[in-house]
């Protein structure tokens, strides 16, 4: 079975490309797929150390991933902060990465900025604790939005270079699993792991700008959907959504260069689980005085009942929290026994 690990910021509301692009897969994978799900606590610090309501903020997410489908008991739900075993990968994964694999991360430059000398070291080694949260399980399958793909990139490169730096020590204990590197097959312990992004929603772009994703730092609360946005709120933003003038095409070529339209084709497709060129087959032609208010009732019908659900679940904050603690103590023991392995590995005097 494929083991599935992904992790969300506990930064902020939780939005429609959040649940698009990430949480509604999550939801997906739990039929064919052993899953870990992490509120990422620890990433959220790399950004700004201090958060008034951490705690609070770690519980909403996990209270969105349950309102919308994951089963806790059949998969494993934690924040990350409660299994030491990802800091202590992280950190020796800081070792295997290099500063410049680092520095060529677009989300770092984003992220940082002009004034980079004054960025957190944190924030350089993000991909690195993100490495880490996905290893430490040896996941083989990362569901995620497009934005995060050169982060897998990177997991990759760095279980490669363990791999391959400590190939006979691997060899030596036989830990190691045949796996193929392009035409050769190696003998590595950490699995090349695979992203699972595609599908008409991988990047839901801001409703007030096509060229700019939808995120949870926009100013604007018009630029995007949030998961506890009630039935009028994003009916409003809909309505409000930036558009072009003409009508929506019949092919999925009609709409290049119109990146709003194609942005609110793609919403729609994703809600609706079907492709832009089945929306376009039933919209092409019309007004988006006829396809925003059909878009408006697509996302009501299907984001309402989560909202509720959400606020019902977080109402019992005592729930959430054992949740959060049964899994950490799940997740804690996988990941001790992939660490047992790689202090090994290494060589750390160990008992
Ligand atoms: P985060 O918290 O920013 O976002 C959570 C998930 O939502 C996806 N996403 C989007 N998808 C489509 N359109 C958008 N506009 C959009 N905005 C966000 C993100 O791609 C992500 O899948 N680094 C990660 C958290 C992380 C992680 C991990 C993920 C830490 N460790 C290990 C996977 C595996 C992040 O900041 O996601």
């Amino acid at each position: 079975k494929p083991l599935v690990f992904s992790g969300v910021q506990p930064t902020g509301n939780l939005h429609l490309g959040n649940y698009l692009g990430a949480i509604k897969k999550f939801v997906a994978l739990q039929d064919t797929s052993d899953c870990i799900y992490c509120v990422v606590d620890l990433h959220s610090l790399t950004a700004q150390l201090v958060h008034e309501d951490l705690k609070d903020q770690t519980r909403a997410i996990t209270a969105a991933f349950l309102a919308s489908g994951i089963d806790p008991k059949k998969h494993i739900v934690f924040n990350q902060s409660r299994v030491m075993q990802h800091a202590e990968l992280a950190w020796i994964f800081n070792c295997v990465a290099r500063i410049g694999w680092m520095n060529r991360m677009t989300q770092f430059k984003d992220k940082a900025g002009k004034d980079r000398e004054n960025a957190s070291l944190g924030l350089l080694a993000y991909p690195s604790l993100m490495a880490a949260d996905i290893l430490v399980y040896r996941a083989t399958h990362v569901p995620v939005g497009d934005d995060q793909k050169q982060h897998l990139e990177l997991t990759r490169d760095i279980a490669q270079k363990f791999n391959n730096d400590f190939s006979d020590r691997i060899a030596g204990l036989g830990v190691g699993v045949e796996m193929k590197v392009g035409e050769e097959t190696v003998n590595g312990f950490f699995p090349l792991t695979e992203p699972i992004i595609g599908g008409p929603a991988a990047r839901i772009m801001s409703l007030r700008d096509g060229s700019k994703k939808m995120s949870k730092s926009d100013p604007s609360d018009l630029s995007r959907i949030n998961l506890t946005d009630d039935a009028d709120s994003i009916s409003k933003k809909i309505r409000k959504a930036k558009t072009d003038p003409e009508a929506l095409p019949g092919e999925l070529d009609g709409l290049a260069g119109r990146p709003e339209a194609e942005n609110l084709v793609g919403i729609y497709a994703g809600l609706a689980e079907i492709s832009k060129e089945a929306v376009l087959k039933e919209f092409g032609g019309q007004q988006f005085s006829v396809f925003k208010p059909a878009l408006a009732d697509l996302a009501v019908e299907k984001l309402a009942p989560i909202a509720g659900e959400m606020r019902r679940i977080s109402d019992d904050r005592a729930y959430v929290d054992a949740v959060l603690s049964d899994g950490g103590e799940r997740a804690g023991l996988l990941a001790e026994a992939t660490m047992k392995t790689v202090r090994d590995i290494i060589g750390l005097l160990q008992g």
